[in-house]
């Protein structure tokens, strides 16, 4: 009945309990996005505690310029195709561009990804008006990663994909939407491109885990675009990506790479910070 049971129990699972143990110990959370079963394989191999199956794959592997062209079928598929290579690692995946504009969709879609794809956790670009959504969601027990920071679906509307936070007024706005989105039931709060000094003082503040992507070194979890840490992203890539193809001899070796310098505090390095 207890599928975990038969699990080999030297590799328990990663559960929201793990992540804030992994918090309150101060050990870092090893995050990475991944699209499709062969390597979700090589995650849960190399020990990454965090997966999401991002709506960055519309960028990755459809090659478009934004993430606002995918669909909810799409995002269905490749959890999906994840959620079978996996066994230890957490699975969360995005609800992406307009799924979430009303609590029915979000509701609906989130049901979806959890039933259809197998994801324990739904993310969601929040702040404002998304608030009501995660309350809304968490009220159902759907557990919730609240995304703050730089928002790749509002690209359009904001006019690019810049660092935010940067001036006082939306430093401290940040923050408070932050707590506003704990309160709300968000489990984890995951932080895109904002100042290295900012990523601290919401990690300090929450008591959810706090993942960043470009939000410097206290944060309490890294997570980065694997095709970016593989090298296989072409073009111009953004100042926190790390090549850890560097010094490797195959994927598997690279994956293990980040997630040692994730605990051992290598990465992010300044030169990764804003
Ligand atoms: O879609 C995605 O890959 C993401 C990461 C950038 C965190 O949201």
């Amino acid at each position: 009945m207890y599928t975990h049971l038969q699990r080999d129990q030297t590799r328990p699972p990663v559960t929201l309990a793990t992540l804030a143990r992994m918090k309150a110990d101060g050990e870092k959370i090893a995050s990475l996005t991944c699209y499709d079963a062969s390597f979700a394989v090589l995650m849960d191999t190399a020990e990454v505690d965090v997966v999401l199956v991002g709506d960055s794959l519309g960028m990755v592997i459809q090659g478009h310029d934004t993430t606002v062209p995918v669909t909810m079928d799409q995002m269905v598929y490749h959890c999906a195709a994840v959620a079978r290579g996996l066994d230890r690692p957490f699975l969360i995946a995005d609800l992406p561009f307009m799924s979430y504009a009303s609590q029915t969709l979000a509701l609906e879609h989130s049901v979806r990804l959890m039933q259809e794809g197998g994801a324990e956790m739904v993310k969601l670009e929040s702040g404002g008006k998304q608030t009501e959504i995660v309350e809304f969601l968490a009220s159902h027990d759907i557990a919730v990663c609240a995304h703050l920071g730089l928002k790749p679906q509002s690209v359009h509307k904001t006019g690019g994909f810049r660092v935010q936070g940067r001036e006082r007024e939306t430093a401290a706005r940040l923050l408070e939407e932050a707590r506003r989105l704990e309160s709300a039931g968000a489990d984890i709060v995951l932080l895109e491109c904002i100042p290295a000094a900012l990523g601290k003082t919401i990690t300090a503040e929450l008591h959810v885990p706090v993942i960043g992507i470009g939000a410097g070194p206290d944060t309490d979890g890294q997570i980065l675009v694997t095709y970016d840490i593989l090298d296989i992203t072409t073009g111009r890539k953004p100042r926190f990506v790390r090549n850890f193809m560097e010094g490797a001899h195959n994927n598997l070796e690279a994956l293990q790479n980040y997630v040692r310098a994730v605990k051992r505090r290598e990465y992010p390095a300044p030169e990764h910070c804003f």
